[in-house]
């Protein structure tokens, strides 16, 4: 079987430093932890940095940040994975779905701004797919509306726009490091951001409400542990320091997907010529005429996994449900998109040979 991703991460790069861990039995609050936001700042440009156990608990706290709470309204991509739409919801506050472009599978900049009520309390920009284009457009319009912009980056780490990485564009963003991202830690995930003035929250929320005052830990407030270890954070070092790489060759691999897959109808999503892309999903919007689902299955009985883009948030049964509002673009996206194997040594030539053969019947 093809799989659809390959950890960039082996044993043997990190057994030396899992040894030293065990033998010191030190497995959290450690100088990896430590070694590890200070990659992620230095990697994103972000002047702080916090480890989180995914990105769900990061974004959680981003919200709990801007005291978003029951009432309040979350305008939020509407293409993405459940997680986006689901903190907010856990909040009891509501989310409010913006339609995404057919292009970029980004959130609309009109459709943004015609969403915005007076309950509207923050705006959560979903990088789709790691895809940042357009954020620094919404980022003018939460300007403008002095609204905070939350960056779901659970998929985007390593990709830029305007020459600036995801991390330090937004008012905070949120990262994960699941297996299917390119810089996996197991599960984890972190925040960023740039404003001194949210530090303390983040010390105190994440360290259970203690303040360590005189050494002595002083429980200002309630929190929450929501912390990575020491291995999973050797982990994270040993990605964060090749992902310039990873991100190239990913991009030469989508390329060659290009070239092969557009003559015969295939659409990659659009990158603007601003962003940097670190391709964390390979996603085309399959031609007209095809059954993405029979594709999918096709492939899979050629030895080949792919999936769908990734989904429709309000078009979920929970979701609509709910609030019976269907955003047209994100629900034709979820129906008409598929997910290739991207990384090193795949076998692009056997997967597109499958693909033209599946048109052809
Ligand atoms: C856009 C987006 N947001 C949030 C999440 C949730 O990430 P995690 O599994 O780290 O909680 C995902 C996971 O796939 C995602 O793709």
């Amino acid at each position: 079987m093809i799989k659809l991703i390959k950890p960039y991460i082996s044993f043997d790069e990190v057994k030396d430093e899992f040894e030293g861990i065990f033998e010191s039995a030190w497995f959290t609050k450690g100088k990896f932890v430590e070694e590890f936001r200070e990659e992620i700042k230095s990697y994103t440009g972000a002047k702080h940095a916090y480890l989180t156990t995914s990105a769900t608990t990061a974004l959680t706290m981003a919200l709990k940040l801007f005291d978003i709470k029951a009432g309040d309204e979350v305008i939020v991509s509407d293409f993405s994975f459940p997680a986006s739409s689901n903190v907010i919801e856990d909040l009891g506050a509501t989310p409010v779905f913006v339609d995404v472009s057919l292009d970029t599978f980004n959130m609309l900049p009109e459709e943004l701004e015609s969403k915005i009520t007076e309950k509207t309390k923050a705006v959560m920009f979903v990088d789709a797919l790691g895809n940042p284009t357009g954020i620094h457009e919404i980022k003018k319009i939460c300007q403008k509306h002095n609204l905070p912009l939350i960056e779901d980056g659970a998929c985007a780490m390593g990709s830029s726009e305007l020459g600036v990485r995801c991390g330090s564009i937004a008012d905070v963003t949120c990262f994960s490091f699941h297996p299917r991202k390119l810089l996996t830690t197991g599960e984890g995930g972190a925040v960023t951001f740039n404003n001194d003035d949210y530090v303390d929250f983040f010390d105190i929320k994440l360290n259970h409400g203690a303040k360590v005052e005189n050494g002595k830990f002083e429980f200002v407030d309630y929190g929450y542990n929501y912390r990575l270890s020491e291995l999973q954070s050797v982990m994270g070092i040993k990605q964060v320091q090749k992902l310039d790489s990873i991100v190239k060759s990913r991009n030469s691999i989508r390329d060659e997907y290009i070239k092969e897959l557009t003559p015969l109808g295939y659409t990659p999503q659009s990158i603007s010529k601003d962003v940097v892309y670190n391709v964390q999903s390979l996603v085309f919007v399959v031609p007209k005429d095809i059954n993405r689902d029979e594709l999918v299955k096709y492939l899979r009985e050629n030895g080949i996994e792919t999936t769908l883009g990734t989904y429709c948030l309000s078009g979920t049964s929970y979701y609509k449900n709910r609030y019976n509002d269907v955003q047209p673009n994100a629900q034709y996206l979820e129906e008409n998109t598929i997910t290739f194997p991207c990384y090193d040594g795949v076998d692009i030539e056997y997967i597109v040979d499958k693909v033209r053969n599946y048109s052809a019947r």
